[in-house]
């Protein structure tokens, strides 16, 4: 069993990892649920400061990612009205959600340069990802 704080190392490896070696991957971050409350607290996270740290459910595509339990992808972000801009930068979105025993705890969150770049290889890969970090936390 892992203490938080190497709960949380291994989260921001795993952020790193997917930065570093998926070129349209420009922001990779993690949002989890805020205990019972109806918000998403940002965990680790690799790329631009963002001032959304706390987001309430339903809010841009992540809020609506910790209602809906499904992966939202967003190939154009100027297209989407429910949504909140972190850097002028990011062009597209993804967001899968992260489930445990059931339960959609919190989700993946990535962010790219460039218009429409996400495919089903990102979304496997992303899958399998949250399957593992399901694991960890
Ligand atoms: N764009 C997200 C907010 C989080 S930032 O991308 C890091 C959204 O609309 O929920």
């Amino acid at each position: 069993v892992s203490s938080p704080s190497e709960t949380n190392d291994k989260l921001q490896k795993i952020c790193q990892l997917l930065h570093d070696e998926i070129p349209h991957y420009n922001w990779v971050g993690f949002y989890f649920r805020n205990g019972e409350k109806e918000e998403l607290i940002l965990g680790p996270y690799v790329g631009a400061e963002t001032d959304h740290t706390i987001i309430p459910f339903g809010k841009g595509i992540c809020g609506q990612v910790a209602v809906s339990n499904e992966t939202f992808v967003v190939p154009d972000v100027n297209l989407q009205d429910n949504y909140l801009s972190c850097s002028i930068d990011t062009k597209s979105e993804i967001v899968v959600p992260i489930f445990k025993n059931g339960q959609n705890i919190g989700q993946i969150d990535i962010d790219s340069h460039v218009i429409d770049p996400f495919t089903a290889e990102d979304e496997q890969l992303l899958n399998y990802v949250c399957s593992k970090v399901s694991e960890l936390v």
